[in-house]
């Protein structure tokens, strides 16, 4: 595949927020080729997302659940899909401590039904994956990509059980599969159950900052703009068969997090609250790229222009997260928060 060649991707989780903003990094780098979104729109998918690129001809959407495996097949065959990329997940590890089965239904079982379409129908996946399926990482470890995985939480190990169900179809039965395993992403259009668009909406609110415990674990925060380059390094460039970490290779604690959040913010430093912590928090990830820059490959963000960065988007653009947490959201937050901040759970 080359980057000239027409050719047809089927993105499921593409009104998510990775997904929508891979569509629009492709269409804009690759506008001969056809984009068909394929989303279940649960609360985290977001037709908004993609507002101004749905009258775009080379784009469609089909609302469907990746576990359906005959609408999968059908639209597919509909579409003349050559390639699937899998963004579609449950994906916030709090949710996934409160209600842990649906990430078993999506990320096991949904990622599963594609690889089963894509063995049938002769597709390449692309399945996207996450630093979290490495667990906890201890200082001065770098996580490679043939590292055992050890996830902690509901979410990751559904995320790795995907990843290895991919990495089995590759070596039974010889599917065209490659796998990039993200950083925490941070980047226009993340939903705010997420901590760096929690944040950046709870200051202009001017409401509390949840901080779980102390605030000292450690996480690579790079700006999707990097994800989406990689991911497309990958598809043009990468190995059958073969894993890739993307991030920037280099952490900072969730307080200079906050920092960067406030300040860029103008906001005051009053605000943070430390609160009970999550269950089984990973302390920090931290990830080697040097794989993907091998392919030629390079982070243009480091972690803190890449904070500011997404802040500021927040700051610009109320439209977009002003309805969500007027909506249903606003059930999830107080189940989630209302009595770490009153002080009723044990910090
Ligand atoms: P997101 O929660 O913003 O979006 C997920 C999307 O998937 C939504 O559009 C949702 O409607 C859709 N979806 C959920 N269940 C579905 C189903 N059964 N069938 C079809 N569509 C369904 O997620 P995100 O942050 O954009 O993450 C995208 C991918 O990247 C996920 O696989 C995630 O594990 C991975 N990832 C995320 C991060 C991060 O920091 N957000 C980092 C590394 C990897
Ligand atoms: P999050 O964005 O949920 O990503 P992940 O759990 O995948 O790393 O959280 C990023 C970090 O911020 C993580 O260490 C947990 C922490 N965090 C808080 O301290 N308070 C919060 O309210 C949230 C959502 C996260």
């Amino acid at each position: 595949m080359t980057t000239s060649q027409p050719y047809a991707l089927l993105i499921t989780g593409g009104c998510g927020f990775i997904g929508s903003n891979f569509v629009r990094y492709w269409l804009d780098r690759h506008p001969t080729s056809r984009i068909v979104v394929y989303d279940k729109l649960t609360y985290a998918g977001r037709r908004e997302n993609l507002l101004d690129l749905w009258s775009h001809s080379n784009l469609s959407l089909v609302v469907g659940d990746i576990s359906d495996q005959a609408m999968v097949r059908q639209t597919c065959l509909a579409h003349g899909i050559d390639m699937i990329v899998n963004f579609a997940a449950e994906t916030h590890v709090d949710v996934s401590i409160l209600g842990p089965l649906v990430f078993t239904d999506t990320n096991v079982r949904g990622t599963h039904v594609l690889l089963e379409v894509a063995r049938e129908l002769g597709m390449r996946l692309h399945h996207i994956s996450t630093d979290e399926v490495y667990g906890h990482i201890p200082d001065g470890h770098q996580s490679v990509e043939t590292d055992s995985l050890a996830p902690r939480s509901p979410y990751a190990a559904s995320k790795a059980a995907a990843d290895q169900l991919v990495q089995a179809y590759a070596i039974t039965y010889g599917l065209p599969v490659t796998i990039t395993r993200g950083a925490n992403n941070v980047g226009p259009y993340q939903y705010p159950e997420k901590a760096v668009p929690l944040f950046s909406t709870n200051a202009l609110l001017g409401e509390p900052i949840p901080v779980y415990g102390d605030g000292l674990q450690m996480r690579d925060y790079a700006h999707v703009f990097d994800h989406c380059t990689g991911i497309e390094t990958v598809l043009l460039h990468g190995q059958m068969g073969e894993v890739y970490n993307v991030g920037t290779g280099r952490e900072m604690t969730n307080l200079e997090m906050v920092d960067i959040v406030l300040d860029t913010l103008g906001a005051d430093h009053m605000l943070v609250r430390h609160v009970a912590d999550r269950p089984g928090h990973d302390r920090r990830y931290s990830m080697n790229v040097d794989k993907l820059c091998g392919l030629g490959w390079a982070p243009q963000f480091d972690p803190k222009h890449a904070v500011a960065e997404a802040v500021k988007w927040y700051e610009d653009n109320r439209w977009w997260w002003e309805p969500i947490r007027r909506g249903v959201f606003r059930e999830y937050y107080d189940r989630q928060y209302a009595d770490r901040l009153a002080g009723r759970e044990e910090q």
